[in-house]
């Protein structure tokens, strides 16, 4: 709380801190003051005008309230999934947005992508801010950061051939970043992502609770787009997981908990067609990379970061399968697996064991596993 407090003084002026009960400083009371002033100075006016006052000091100081509790996330990498997370975020109205990344990859895109993110809120409404950054400072005291940077996997590349690129990619954001907002949730979006997530670890010393792994929120949006694709019915009323690993041989789609409208997905669907579904679903990300060539998916991978952001800015409390190291799940023991978390302010607020078959056990266990072997290859 008390950390919290200073990371909203050192973003928001002293003034915010008084409010929320921290040391009283000059500024609120200067403003006490002036609301004051004014109050007494209106009741010289006639009712309609006193009303008025009263109503625009209303407006200016809900209007500093909501600042002080505005909440800030930053978007570390202005490629296309930085810049689509980005773009849903600050659409939202949840949060002002930052866009980091550096010159000598980047140039200015990422300068020019938030400035023209800025210039649609006239007609979007939001009235949260976008803007661009090449170094640290203005990044500081973020809430959530969403580390996007590192290589995209290209067309016949698998996850796991960017490990030791991307790590050192990881590896120095992650720095830097915690060092900027020692408070924020890190959600890692490079691959292998499973990987990653211990290289964020390691690089920031943040507890599990705030690094957590994006692909089970993205792998599940497949996987229920595909069964919506093959049953027809809503894609509201799909209730499916992904869980395990994410890559095409660690993915877990589980088949015996799925639900459409409360029916078991096997008792809609053959067996065949499931298998299909499930085979489908652990390609997903080569499959967009096939089609799109030019990029990696990033229209559903922002989609699903956006809502995760969502829960833990909003405390929402949202049961998503995240990537986080395990501490017991499914007998994982300090080892990065997706498993179903509670998104909520901090973070994971708690992780649950989901019933699975015995078959879709093994499989969650050797994603842990083959993770295990991962990590093992980082220099
Ligand atoms: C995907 O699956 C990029 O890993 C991401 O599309």
């Amino acid at each position: 709380m008390a950390s919290n407090r200073r990371a909203l003084r050192e973003r928001n002026g002293a003034g915010v801190a008084s409010l929320r009960g921290g040391p009283i400083r000059s500024p609120y009371w200067q403003n006490v003051r002036t609301i004051k002033m004014l109050i007494e100075s209106s009741r010289q006016l006639g009712l309609a005008a006193q009303l008025t006052l009263r109503r625009s000091v209303l407006v200016v100081i809900s209007r500093r309230f909501a600042l002080a509790v505005r909440k800030k996330v930053t978007v570390i990498g202005g490629g296309m999934t930085g810049g689509a997370i980005a773009q849903r975020v600050v659409e939202k109205g949840i949060a002002d947005v930052v866009i980091q990344d550096d010159p000598q990859f980047a140039q200015t895109l990422h300068h020019g992508k938030a400035l023209d993110m800025a210039q649609s809120a006239s007609w979007l409404g939001f009235e949260t801010k976008i803007t661009a950054t090449d170094g640290w400072g203005d990044t500081a005291g973020s809430d959530v950061i969403v580390c996007t940077a590192g290589a995209p996997r290209k067309p016949g590349m698998s996850r796991e051939d960017l490990l030791n690129g991307n790590a050192d990619i990881v590896r120095a954001k992650v720095t830097d970043a915690a060092k900027a907002s020692p408070n924020a949730v890190i959600i890692i979006f490079a691959n292998p992502m499973d990987a990653m997530c211990h290289v964020a670890l390691q690089a920031s010393g943040f507890p599990r609770e705030r690094i957590i792994g994006q692909g089970g929120a993205l792998d599940t949006a497949r996987y229920r787009a595909f069964l919506q694709m093959e049953t027809g019915v809503s894609i509201r009323d799909i209730h499916a997981y992904v869980l395990g690993g994410h890559t095409d041989t660690t993915m877990v789609p589980v088949v015996s908990q799925a639900r459409i409208g409360g029916l078991p997905l096997t008792s809609l669907l053959s067996q065949e067609k499931i298998d299909a579904i499930v085979a489908r679903t652990m390609r997903g990300g080569a499959e967009i990379g096939e089609l799109m060539k030019v990029s990696s998916a990033y229209y559903a991978p922002s989609a699903a970061t956006a809502e995760m952001v969502e829960a833990i800015l909003l405390d929402q409390n949202r049961l998503i399968p995240s990537a986080v190291l395990c501490k017991g799940e499914y007998g994982i023991n300090d080892i990065v697996c997706g498993v179903m978390c509670e998104l909520g302010a901090g973070g994971i607020k708690r992780t649950f064991e989901t019933p699975v078959s015995e078959d879709e056990r093994s499989k969650i266990v050797a994603a842990a596993d083959a993770t295990k072997s991962l990590i093992a290859l980082l220099k």
